[in-house]
């Protein structure tokens, strides 16, 4: 962390609470979970909100149910959906105490820019399938609570507008297709718009099996054509970041032939920096830092691109003592509560992403980060989790910072 800087200090903080009442932070059998303790209770308003998870039944009573499934499922048995939310209490924070934690400052920097937290909004394709305003929304909720933002290649608005939204460069993920030309095109109008930085994801090779989706699309009495498009070309025709770029030849908008060839080539083709997203492995962080990628996302893509069982925390410490330092490191996958964030950050995460939290809030109440205060609660108490943060800033000479993390025996 940086050092404190008086008047950021409780702005930052109250924008990270406010970004989290209002956010989206958690998900089906996440909320099924609390459904059985709460039978009856949808919150209405953000303010009602205890946690990030009430975010969810609000957004499955807003949404029609296909669209609820895109964002709840996970792949196959979902044991890696479940696996992300079991991992975190496979380490235990040491709480020490008598440390002065008064004064927090909870900015994130990051490749010369600062953020407000080292809450990461992580990409999500087709946002308007949970709110008319769709990622112009969020753009406008990372606006207003200084959020670092990527933005999905198949958003449901372009680069250019969603960097007017947020006022400043954002993040551009990259699917990057089968067709060298067309990620090409993709990455250079990112580049051309002003995107300083492009996050490349690598782990949707094949066709994903998304059994909650296709379980709740039969539920669902619409007709998706004329929303959807039939067919993949229609598809990507109705995505902006595509408008004017040259579809033919493509079979997916992920890539079976993906290399790390590619990443080489990509890094000699445009200026930004290039970081992948979804690695999983230390073999392959090590492969990411020797082909001078500017940084990693751990990932496994909420658990909807394979079903491997294994959580991104439980992977992130071996994949950081590889890295070791030479590139930042962030992760996602299943983030829902303060105490998850700060053992990623604690192990040496840079930042972590959230993806379905934030299509809670925004499903269910429009624009994340609006008036919202009672969801704060969502991140528990920044000070509680700061003297674990403080007091790994103080032992982090002598052992890394490990010291503030315990690995439970399971
Ligand atoms: C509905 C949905 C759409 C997503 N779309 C993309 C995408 O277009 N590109 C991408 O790299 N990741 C995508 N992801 C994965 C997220 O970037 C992120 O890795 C994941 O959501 C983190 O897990 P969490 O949802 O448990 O926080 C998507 C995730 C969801 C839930």
């Amino acid at each position: 962390m940086i050092a404190p800087h008086a008047s950021l200090r409780h702005a930052s903080r109250r924008r990270l609470l406010q970004f989290l009442a209002a956010s989206p932070l958690l998900a089906t059998g996440e909320a099924l979970a609390q459904a059985a303790r709460f039978p009856d209770k949808v919150i209405s308003s953000p303010q009602e909100a205890l946690n990030v998870f009430d975010f969810e039944a609000a957004m499955q009573k807003a949404v029609p149910p296909a669209h609820y499934g895109y964002m709840a499922t996970g792949i196959d048995d979902e044991a890696t959906l479940r696996a992300n939310r079991d991992g975190f209490q496979k380490f235990q924070l040491r709480p020490r105490r008598l440390i002065d934690v008064s004064k927090l400052d909870l900015r994130m920097e990051l490749f010369g820019r600062t953020y407000a937290s080292p809450i990461v909004i992580a990409p999500t394709a087709s946002n308007r399938a949970f709110h008319e305003d769709g990622e112009l929304a969020v753009s406008r909720a990372a606006r207003t609570g200084n959020h670092l933002q990527m933005l999905s290649t198949v958003a449901t608005v372009s680069i250019e507008d969603a960097i007017a939204a947020r006022g400043q460069p954002i993040w551009f993920q990259l699917y990057p297709t089968n067709k060298w030309e067309l990620g090409d095109a993709l990455a250079r109008r990112a580049e051309k718009a002003g995107v300083e930085t492009i996050v490349v994801t690598v782990d949707v090779v094949a066709r994903q099996n998304w059994e909650t989706l296709a379980r709740l699309w039969r539920t669902d009495t619409r007709t998706c054509g004329p929303c959807h498009g039939l067919g993949l070309k229609s598809y990507v025709k109705l995505k902006p970041n595509f408008n004017g770029l040259d579809i033919s030849g493509i079979n997916n908008t992920g890539a079976t032939n993906l290399t790390w060839e590619y990443l080489k080539r990509l890094r000699d083709t445009v200026k930004t920096r290039i970081v992948v997203k979804g690695l999983l492995t230390p073999e392959d962080a090590l492969l990411a830092v020797d082909n001078g990628l500017d940084g990693i996302v751990v990932s496994n893509h909420g658990g909807r691109a394979e079903d491997n069982g294994s959580s991104t925390i439980e992977v992130l410490p071996e994949i950081l003592e590889v890295v070791d330092g030479r590139i930042p490191v962030l992760i996602d996958s299943g983030f829902r509560r303060g105490t998850d964030i700060a053992k990623a950050l604690a192990m040496g995460a840079r930042g972590v992403c959230i993806g379905r939290p934030y299509l809670w809030g925004l499903g269910a109440f429009g624009q994340p980060g609006g008036r919202a205060r009672a969801g704060s609660v969502a991140a528990g108490n920044p000070r509680r989790h700061a003297t674990a943060r403080r007091a790994d800033a103080e032992t982090s000479h002598a052992d890394d910072g490990q010291a503030e993390l315990r690995r439970s025996l399971s």
